[in-house]
């Protein structure tokens, strides 16, 4: 009875959908978002739990796995969760940013469909609106190679996820609050290693043994640096490329930036540090875990290892050494070197710089000196439902202005399938991190200066790794090659995410004019719909 019962509710659900992904393996969750007590720093803190945990559930899938999400809004505000690096195919309905998604309110549910096609790797989710990230609400996401597909390493003996990050003890209420009064956000409090401060969470391994430890920057504003003590690390795979498989002994992570290394815990048996630092900072915050060996009876003591003591030098030429391991599997069984994508001539170049202009005697972060302004209607919505007057495409310029910011929606138009060049310039003092939803994009040039057209001659045409977060070291460049075969309203965005909620983003419109469902899926039957888009229906009657 209660198996006839699931399968009813299970079909109903996916006509309810419209999941049309019916040959790959379902996998169910259902979360409930709650506020609760955590200590991260040894405070008490309001919290933002799913499942009542912090951080909130991994989610481990496999290629191609349809995800079915069920989130239970019990927070007493709207709330809406995005996927950093989870492409959604066709779908940026999904994507659960505020200008593809409607936020569900309080008290109400909200399934997402989500499909990991033709993916692997790391990546996580987080809480997208306002400063919610600043109260946790994240996990990981890990997806698997398939069973048929071989992975360039072998199988490890466990496989450990290290979401890092830097914390405040301000809630992200006040956090918020100062963004909205035009000041900054202040110095972090400190870091923290899945949701626990100094020597707060333990990783145990047997001697002899060869761990894979997923690392993400899940932070609001620090780049960091990752290392183990006494041990070093080879990385395998960056958000979703296999990698040439260098050995580190530590890794700058910058915020939103996955990396998986594998570590042999070949050392004398005893308790080691796990270290992750502040990068780029003033002061430099530091925070410890344990690897912990089984028979280890010898406890961590004196100083955890220092950080790299110089800056953009040695994290440019570290970011320079990753290299994509060409013969190497990806999603599919052919090699990641298949795609020639240094033979493919660019239809477009875009450059985007950003910037940090005061607009209306506030504080606001813009980008080509349009500073985005969120809508009362998530674009997607209006666009599906010809709403006017909410954006209008070509507001995001395709080059640097070197006018006065200003305040608009910005969307900027590119046509599905073109293949194009996006060149992050930063003429400011600080590290950027760009993310680019619904996509994974080749990294094919960083240096320091104003890029020019002669900065081509340094790109990597050959061997640099697909991503979808890429960092941008203070006063340089960093050039991307990206494919547009994902239609869709993409959130473009720094993942600082003070510059992020004060404009440092726009969306980007990949349209195609055919309406088959082989380029875009329709708008899902339960989607939500807010602003100008309430009352409207997913369907025709
Ligand atoms: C989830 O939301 C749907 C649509 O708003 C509603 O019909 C349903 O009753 C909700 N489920 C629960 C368990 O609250
Ligand atoms: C690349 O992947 C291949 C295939 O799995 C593997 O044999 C090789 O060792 C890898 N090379 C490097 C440099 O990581």
């Amino acid at each position: 009875m209660r198996a006839y019962t699931t399968g009813v509710c299970f079909l109903a659900l996916l006509l309810v959908l419209n999941v049309v992904n019916g040959d790959n393996p379902y996998r169910f969750y259902t979360w409930k978002i709650t506020y609760g007590d955590i200590y991260p720093l040894g405070v008490k803190q309001q919290g933002i739990l799913i499942n009542g945990q912090f951080p909130g559930p991994t989610i481990d899938c496999v290629t191609n796995d349809n995800l079915i999400i069920s989130v239970y809004n019990y927070l007493n505000e709207p709330f809406l969760l995005s996927w950093n690096g989870l492409q959604q195919r066709r779908n940026s309905w999904q994507d659960g940013m505020y200008g593809t998604t409607c936020p569900i309110p309080p008290g109400k549910n909200f399934t997402y469909a989500l499909q990991a096609k033709d993916q692997i790797g790391t990546y996580f989710y987080f809480p997208s609106l306002g400063l919610h990230k600043a109260a946790g609400g994240y996990g990981s996401i890990k997806v698997y190679s398939r069973p048929q597909i071989p992975v360039p390493f072998p199988p490890p003996s466990g496989d450990y996820v290290v979401l890092a990050g830097d914390w405040f003890k301000r809630s992200h209420r006040q956090l918020k609050y100062f963004l909205d009064g035009g000041h900054n956000l202040p110095f972090p409090d400190g870091l923290i290693i899945n949701g626990r401060g100094w020597n707060g969470y333990t990783f145990s391994v047997d001697q002899g043994k060869t761990y894979r430890f997923r690392i993400s920057n899940v932070g609001l504003a620090t780049s960091i640096n990752f290392r183990i003590q006494g041990h070093t690390m080879k990385l395998v795979e960056v958000e979703g490329s296999h990698t040439v498989q260098n050995t580190y002994t530590s890794l700058d992570i910058h915020l939103g930036q996955s990396y998986s290394v594998l570590v042999t815990a070949n050392q004398p048996a005893k308790d080691y540090y796990v270290v992750v630092s502040s990068r780029f900072t003033s002061k430099v915050l530091t925070t410890t875990a344990i690897l912990h060996y089984r028979n280890s009876f010898t406890k961590v003591s004196g100083y955890p290892p220092a950080g790299p003591t110089t800056q953009i030098d040695w994290s440019l030429n570290q970011a320079r050494s990753i290299g994509r391991n060409l013969t190497a599997s990806g999603p599919r069984p052919n090699p990641q070197g298949s795609y020639h994508y240094g033979l493919i001539k660019p239809a477009r170049t875009i450059i985007l710089a950003n910037s940090a202009p005061y607009i209306n005697g506030k504080l606001r972060y813009a980008v080509n000196s349009v500073s985005y302004l969120s809508p009362d209607t998530p674009l997607k919505l209006a666009d599906y439902f010809n709403i006017g007057g909410v954006f209008s495409v070509g507001s995001m310029p395709d080059r640097p202005s070197y006018g006065n910011g200003y305040l608009a929606t910005s969307v900027m138009h590119a046509d599905y399938r073109s293949f194009v060049e996006i060149v992050f310039q930063n003429w400011e003092n600080s590290i950027q991190s760009w993310h680019i939803d619904g996509y994974s994009f080749f990294v094919v040039g960083m240096d320091g200066g104003q890029w020019t057209q002669a900065s081509r001659s340094s790109y990597n045409l050959k061997d640099t790794v697909a991503r979808c977060t890429v960092q941008v070291y203070p006063k340089s460049w960093t050039a991307i090659y990206m494919a547009l075969d994902n239609v869709g309203m993409w959130n473009i965005r720094s993942e600082d995410w003070a510059r992020q909620y004060l404009g440092q983003q726009f969306y980007m419109r990949v349209y195609t004019s055919s309406k088959s469902w082989r380029d875009e899926l329709p708008i899902p039957r339960n989607a939500l719909l807010c602003g100008r888009a309430r009352g409207h229906r997913t369907r025709p009657l």
